[in-house]
């Protein structure tokens, strides 16, 4: 595997492929892989002849009290898991490189919609920052498709909506949530979780599987199962940031007669916090909850 840390090394290099008629596939991260990031490689792998993977803690898209500075930085073990995975080049930029006007006046790119809510009702200015680093990192690569994981549900379905709203030709494939054995989603940020509340924090899985099937039950008063699946969650000693019953699509409260319906969840522990998700089709009478 060829390691970038400039734009023009990374540009002049893929330039040969794409004259050669080489399909490009393209994974974005922040490092710190895990399965999960591996499963999105080994999906690019599949589908193109090269695979460019991305390696930034894009400052941009953390709040100031956030955890930016201390999120967990391991590219010697990345570089090994992307080498054995088969990705072809990382790249793998300073701040400089990605932001050399400062973050201040780094021009933006602003997704209307989805991103004040969820996630982006308690991480205000989130969004922007992944759309706007998504957007220049698409740029730079310039794939053929891009790989994200349905983990992210709101940013995979903001990214979405960009690359429609903007007209990028690039597919955008979702890849399946990888979960620890206890269910628990697979997430860098799980590291902070301490030995004492790791064997609880399952509970936000179990939570929505359990949501999902008062659904598919018949269940139709979102406000009150929210209410219930919230309970659940507080008695194991966590705090909520939202548990909703959205419409799949639009991440707007699910309406009784919605037949694509998703329910996305945020919980804090002491020192992380937590996001996971899951979807039913009514009328398929599919889930991805088992
Ligand atoms: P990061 O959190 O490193 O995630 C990189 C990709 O891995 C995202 O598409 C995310 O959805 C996916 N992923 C993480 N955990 C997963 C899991 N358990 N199952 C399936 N997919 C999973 O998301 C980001 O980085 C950043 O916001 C980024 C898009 C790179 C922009 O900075």
């Amino acid at each position: 595997m060829k390691i970038f840390h400039t734009i023009k090394g990374l540009r002049d290099e893929l330039k040969k492929c794409r004259k050669t008629g080489l399909r490009i596939g393209f994974v974005p991260t922040m490092g710190n892989l895990h399965d999960a990031h591996i499963e999105l490689v080994k999906t690019a792998r599949q589908h193109n002849d090269i695979v460019v993977c991305s390696i930034f803690v894009n400052a941009l898209q953390f709040g100031l009290n956030e955890d930016w500075d201390r999120y967990p930085r391991t590219i010697r073990d990345d570089v090994d898991k992307l080498t054995a995975a088969g990705c072809d080049y990382l790249f793998h930029p300073a701040d400089s490189e990605m932001y050399p006007n400062g973050l201040d006046t780094q021009t933006r790119v602003i997704c209307a919609t989805m991103t004040d809510i969820l996630c982006g009702a308690s991480r205000p200015g989130h969004f922007e920052g992944v759309t706007t680093v998504v957007t220049k990192l698409f740029n730079i690569v310039q794939p053929d498709e891009a790989i994200f994981g349905i983990k992210d549900y709101q940013q995979l379905a903001v990214i979405r909506r960009m690359t429609e709203d903007l007209c990028m030709d690039i597919k955008i494939t979702a890849a399946p949530i990888h979960r620890e054995t206890d269910g628990l989603a697979m997430s860098s940020r799980n590291g902070y979780i301490s030995a004492v509340e790791r064997p609880r924090v399952s509970v936000l899985y179990e939570t929505l599987q359990w949501m999902v099937e008062s659904v598919r039950n018949g269940e139709r008063d979102f406000t009150q199962l929210e209410e219930q699946g919230r309970q659940r969650i507080v008695e194991q000693g966590f705090r909520v940031d939202y548990l909703s019953v959205c419409n799949s699509k639009s991440l707007e409260p699910a309406a009784v007669d919605d037949d694509e319906i998703t329910i996305l969840g945020a919980m804090y522990t002491e020192s992380a916090r937590l996001i996971d998700n899951l979807s039913l089709s009514l009328t398929r009478g599919e889930s991805n909850a088992h």
